[in-house]
């Protein structure tokens, strides 16, 4: 368990030095999901292996300005939520929250909206059932009510003729769809301004640009994107599926990372070294157990994943990881990367330094290694023909690299 462990509310921080954000998002993701029809609520139901709300927090924290993040979640959902909101926010995300809805969408938003600071100017309502939107409509609504200051609300054309029709289906008109835009979310308002709306809302909207017109502001439509389509029955979640599907070339779902650490010799301590005890060899000092293989390969992985890195990950103030050997970080991060969606392909480490001498022991760490991480791990010595500190015998240097892939089911 990392040291930010979530509990059932992320509080908001302000980050030390760090400004606080001006742009708040409202991820609404309360509803149940009726239509859907999935054994969970709407958000934590199943898209290519992840849940809908992950996907689209993806979306969110992929904007290009910081924000603070407002996430609601049916209530008995909170902790779950949390833990995910905390994955997907990486270490640098100091401002996010996890809330409990109300009744309806619009209550589910005013809840959200309490929940802002201050400091927040610009406010962003998104539903999480648009889990496919692009981070580029985020920033765009950010963008357009900064120049404009009035509500800014993506939308698409419709391409269906709409026909106006009375209570017993006939039809009344055609309208001329020239007029008409579908709207979608992240849809974004002064936050002042929606504030106010919020509170002198008197009926339930379909959505909040219409809260927002009802109370005398303006709404601007900008171009929304196809892929900001809301999964609202069976046939939504199998178009997103196969959007995904389509979008993950075999080579796309490859990804790399990089891991080194060193470790300085003290003869006090015994050597561990790539998971393996040696016994009458020089030891090395460090937290944990100081072994550079099995630290580097979790820098590797954590980075390949975009999960951050050791420091962040497992902070050496957690008392769990006091003296633990590589295996139990390791075991950690398979589960943190097993979480969000990934699968190991392969680690290939390098240890360099003067002792000990590694070859005889080879095989037995890349088995040891290998069984931990199930997947190929395979690892090299070398020396530096006493060049540098590992030439020098002050340390050991290990390098990792690691490819992981994301899984789509
Ligand atoms: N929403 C919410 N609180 C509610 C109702 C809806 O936060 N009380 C959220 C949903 O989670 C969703 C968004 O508002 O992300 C749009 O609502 P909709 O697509 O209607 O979702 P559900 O209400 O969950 O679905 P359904 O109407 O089929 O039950
Ligand atoms: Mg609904």
């Amino acid at each position: 368990m990392s040291p930010n462990a979530p509990g059932p509310k992320v509080s908001s921080a302000t980050a030390a030095g760090g400004r606080a954000p001006i742009v708040g998002v409202i991820v609404v993701a309360a509803g149940s999901g009726t239509r859907l029809g999935a054994a969970r609520p709407k958000a934590f139901a199943p898209l290519a292996g992840r849940t809908i709300l992950e996907h689209s927090l993806d979306s969110v924290f992929g904007m290009q300005r910081e924000s603070q993040v407002v996430v609601v979640v049916p209530s008995a959902l909170v902790d779950e939520a949390a833990s995910m909101v905390t994955d997907a926010a990486g270490a640098a995300h100091k401002y996010v929250r996890v809330v409990a809805g109300g009744a309806t969408r619009q209550q589910s938003v005013a809840l959200g909206l309490a929940e802002l600071d201050a400091s927040v100017r610009i406010v962003l309502v998104h539903d999480a059932a648009r889990a496919l939107t692009p981070s580029s409509v985020f920033d765009a609504v950010v963008t357009g009510v900064a120049q404009t200051a009035s509500g800014i609300v993506p939308g698409v054309a419709v391409t269906d003729t709409i026909k106006r029709v009375d209570d017993d289906e006939s039809v009344v008109e055609t309208v001329d769809r020239a007029e008409l835009r579908a709207v979608q979310t992240p849809q974004a308002f002064p936050r002042a301004a929606l504030d106010a709306a919020y509170a002198e809302a008197e009926r339930e909207h379909t959505d909040d640009a219409a809260l927002f017109a009802a109370a005398g502001n303006t709404v601007s439509i900008i171009d929304g994107d196809d892929r900001a389509f809301k999964i609202t029955t069976p046939w939504d979640l199998r178009r997103a599926e196969g959007l995904l599907r389509d979008t993950a070339a075999p080579t796309e779902g490859l990804r790399t990372g990089i891991g080194t650490d060193v470790h300085a010799f003290d003869d006090s301590s015994e050597l561990w070294l790539a998971g393996l005890h040696w016994p009458g060899e020089r030891g090395l000092s460090g937290h944990s157990d100081g072994d550079p293989v099995c630290h580097a390969i979790t820098d590797a992985l954590l980075s390949a994943a975009g999960l951050g890195d050791i420091g962040s990950v497992f902070g050496t103030a957690d008392p769990q990881f006091d003296g633990a050997h590589g295996d139990v970080f390791l075991r950690a991060t398979l589960e943190r990367l097993t979480a969000a969606g990934f699968t190991v392909n392969n680690v290939s480490v390098q240890i360099i330094g003067n002792s000990p001498r590694f070859s005889p022991r080879r095989m037995e760490a890349e088995g040891l290694l290998s069984g931990i991480l199930d997947a190929p791990v395979s690892v090299s010595a070398t020396t530096t023909d006493g060049l540098g500190f590992p030439g020098r015998g002050e340390g050991i240097c290990a390098i990792a690299t690691a490819i992981v892939s994301r899984q789509y089911a």
